[in-house]
C-alpha cells in the first residue's frame, strides 16, 4: 500500500513509518519539524526510515504543502501531525493549536475528499486522543460518554475528530479516529513524564511531580498504538471513534516504583501544585476496539517502560521542550 504519515517525524509517526516500511508497503512521510522539541531529537526518529529506499521524506507544513500532489495515489493516510501538549495549549499559544490540529486536519481531509486522492483512498486514520475525555466520570470509560475536555489541547483534538466523522458520513471519506492513551516507549516525547522520570534517574537529578502523585492513567506502549493503527487502516469498517489504550490504570505514584524497580534506584521527588488542563485520571474501555480491530494491548508497562529506559540510556536526551 502507499502510506502517507503526517508528523512522521514525531514519536508515534517515526515508529508507524518503521513498521509500516517493515510490512512492505511504501511510505511517504510529513512533518515541517515544529520546534516544541529539538530537531535533532526528531531527526533521530527518522534514521531507521531514511535508510529505506521504500520511504520518501517531505519536509513541509500540512498548512502551506501542495496536499494533492502529496496525496496523489495514496491508499492510506495516517494523520499523527499535531501540536502536542496539553499543559502549553493555554494563552496566547492557543493559535498554534487551531492552526496545527484543526485547520490541518479540515485542509487534509479537504484533499482526501477531491481527486485525486478520493480515486485510491481506502483509510484515513485519525490520532486523536484521550484527553477528548478531560477528567471523566465513568471509569473505565467508553466512547459513549459525553467528551468534555480539560484543556484548549484537548478541545483542538475533539474538534479535529469530529471534522474526521463529518468528512465520513458527507464526503464519503472513509475515517477511523483512534483516540489514544497516553503513549510511551522508545522515541516518547522529552516534554512526557516517563521520558523526564528516566532521563532524570539515570543522571541522578530530582523529578517534578504536578500534583499528588495520586492521578492516574491508562499507559499505552508504542507498539499497541502502531499495531492499532495498522489494524484501523486494514479492516473494512469505518467512521468509527476507538479507545486505544494500554489495559489498565495506574497512578503516577506506582509509576513511580516501576521505575525505580527498572533503574535499580530511588528517584528524588520535587513535588508542585497540579497544572491546569491535568485531567485527574484516565481509563480506557477498549471493548469496541476489540470488537472492531481485534485490538488488544500486549505490553506490560514494566516491559514497556523497560525498553524506554534502555532506549534512552543509547541515546542519552537534550530535550528541552518549550514552556
Ligand atoms: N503521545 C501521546 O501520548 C499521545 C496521546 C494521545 C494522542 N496523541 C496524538 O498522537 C499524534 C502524535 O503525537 P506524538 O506524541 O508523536 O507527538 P510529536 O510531537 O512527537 O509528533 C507530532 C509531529 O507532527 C509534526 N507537525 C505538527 N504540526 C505539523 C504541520 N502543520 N505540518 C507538518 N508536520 C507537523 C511535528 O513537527 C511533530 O514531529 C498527535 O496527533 C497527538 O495529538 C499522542
Amino acid at each position: 500500500m502507499r502510506c502517507i504519515v503526517t508528523g512522521a517525524a514525531g514519536f508515534i509517526g517515526s515508529s508507524l513509518s518503521d513498521a509500516l516500511l517493515a510490512d512492505g508497503h511504501e511510505v511517504v512521510g510529513i512533518d515541517c519539524f515544529v520546534d516544541y522539541y529539538p530537531r535533532e531529537m526528531k531527526e533521530r526518529n527518522l534514521e531507521q526510515a531514511r535508510a529505506h529506499e521504500r520511504f520518501t521524506f517531505v519536509e513541509q507544513n500540512l498548512l502551506n504543502a501542495d496536499l494533492d500532489n502529496l496525496l496523489e495515489g495514496a491508499d492510506w493516510i495516517f494523520h499523527q501531525a499535531a501540536q502536542a501538549g496539553v499543559r502549553a495549549s493555554w494563552g496566547g499559544s492557543f493559535s498554534i493549536y487551531t492552526d496545527n490540529n484543526v485547520l490541518a486536519t479540515q485542509m487534509l481531509l479537504e484533499a482526501a475528499k477531491r481527486e485525486p486522492a478520493s480515486k485510491t483512498l481506502k483509510k484515513f486514520v485519525y490520532a486523536s486522543s484521550s484527553s477528548v475525555y478531560g477528567s471523566a466520570e465513568v471509569l473505565p470509560t467508553t466512547e459513549s460518554v459525553l467528551p468534555c475536555p480539560v484543556s484548549p489541547y484537548g478541545v483542538s483534538k475533539l474538534a479535529a475528530e469530529h471534522l474526521a466523522s463529518l468528512y465520513d458520513k458527507e464526503f464519503n471519506v472513509p475515517t477511523m479516529s483512534l483516540r489514544y492513551f497516553t503513549v510511551f516507549g522508545p522515541r516518547q516525547r522529552p516534554d512526557m513524564a516517563f521520558h523526564r522520570f528516566i532521563k532524570a534517574g539515570l543522571n541522578g537529578e530530582p523529578i517534578t511531580v504536578y500534583g499528588d502523585g495520586e492521578q492516574s492513567r491508562d499507559f499505552t506502549f508504542i507498539a499497541d498504538i502502531v499495531k492499532a493503527n495498522m489494524r484501523a487502516a486494514e479492516v473494512d469498517a469505518r467512521g468509527e471513534v476507538l479507545n486505544i489504550g494500554g489495559g489498565s490504570r495506574v497512578t503516577l505514584n506506582e509509576t513511580i516504583s516501576v521505575i525505580e524497580d527498572v533503574l535499580g534506584r530511588k528517584l528524588n521527588i520535587d513535588r508542585q501544585n497540579r497544572q491546569y488542563g491535568d485531567a485527574r485520571h484516565t481509563g480506557a474501555d477498549t471493548s469496541r476496539a476489540k470488537q472492531v480491530l481485534d485490538f488488544a494491548p500486549n505490553y506490560p508497562l514494566k516491559d514497556g517502560l523497560a525498553a524506554e529506559a534502555r532506549w534512552l540510556e543509547a541515546v542519552g536526551s537534550s530535550a528541552a521542550p518549550r514552556k
